[in-house]
């Protein structure tokens, strides 16, 4: 897309109605790749330039959370080669960008089954996450041997808990106290969740979270998404008429 498209695309965004947290299920890798004739890892390798993409493009935007899909509890069933390269790209890209983070202003969070992770990506994300602590213009998180299921189940679990140990009541647990236990705890629902590479579905990711999320797919591959996607999809979400439940009239009658 010509530079001017992009400047205009972005210029079209009402800055005052922005999501606040926006989520990404980032797919296509595989497929981007075999469609050049290439491993899926080269895909994996390229999808990264998209991260730095979609960081700035939000960050720029001044969205102040930035949810990433980057490793499903699922994904640990594909090859081991395939499973170990993204486990190395993973902590190569986070030793390097720990920097750009900081001249940016960006702290790094992660959610997900985090013990499961290799001992050294487990010690270079804490210490990403601590070295970005300070920072307070986005949250960017990555999740990491998530899955939604993984996530509620150890809500529940972590509940039962509190119950036996006669530290909650039953009656006292409502939406709001349920939150608390999930891995999101203190973060804004997000608003827009955006899929990549053509596929309609959200693959286990954030179902508590996005219930009122608007959705948008996008039919690049991963490697392929640049800023301007992050634009259109904003700006597609700013057409929309989000009405929780109430009916359109309640909705403008507001405005
Ligand atoms: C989905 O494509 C992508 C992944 C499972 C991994 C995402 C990882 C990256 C973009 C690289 C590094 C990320 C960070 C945060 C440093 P796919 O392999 O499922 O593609 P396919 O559906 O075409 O097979």
């Amino acid at each position: 897309m010509a530079a001017d498209n992009i400047i205009s695309l972005k210029e079209n965004i009402d800055l005052e109605r922005l999501p606040q947290h926006i989520a990404i299920i980032m797919d296509g890798n595989g497929r981007w790749a075999k469609s050049k004739g290439k491993p899926r890892v080269f895909g994996h390798q390229s999808g990264v330039t998209s991260v730095r993409e979609a960081a700035e493009s939000a960050a720029e935007l001044g969205v102040s959370y930035l949810t990433l899909y980057a490793f499903s509890t699922e994904n640990w069933k594909r090859p081991l080669f395939e499973v170990n390269a993204l486990m190395r790209l993973l902590l190569q890209t986070i030793k390097d960008e720990v920097v750009t983070l900081n001249k940016n202003n960006i702290r790094l969070n992660a959610i997900g089954d985090l013990n499961s992770l290799p001992k050294l990506n487990r010690e270079h994300l804490q210490k990403a996450i601590e070295e970005t602590k300070n920072n307070d213009r986005m949250t960017l998180t990555l999740a990491l041997s998530y899955s939604s299921r993984w996530e509620i189940v150890q809500a529940a679990k972590k509940l039962a808990e509190l119950v036996k140990a006669g530290e909650c009541e039953p009656e006292n647990v409502d939406q709001q106290y349920f939150e608390s236990l999930l891995t999101t705890t203190g973060m804004p629902d997000p608003e827009l969740l955006i899929r990549t590479s053509g596929e309609s579905r959200v693959s286990n990711f954030m179902l508590w979270q996005i219930a009122y999320a608007e959705l948008f797919f996008s039919q690049k591959f991963w490697p392929e998404f640049r800023k301007e996607d992050l634009y259109e999809a904003v700006l597609d979400y700013q057409c929309r008429e989000r009405r929780f439940g109430k009916t359109s009239e309640q909705i403008t009658k507001k405005k």
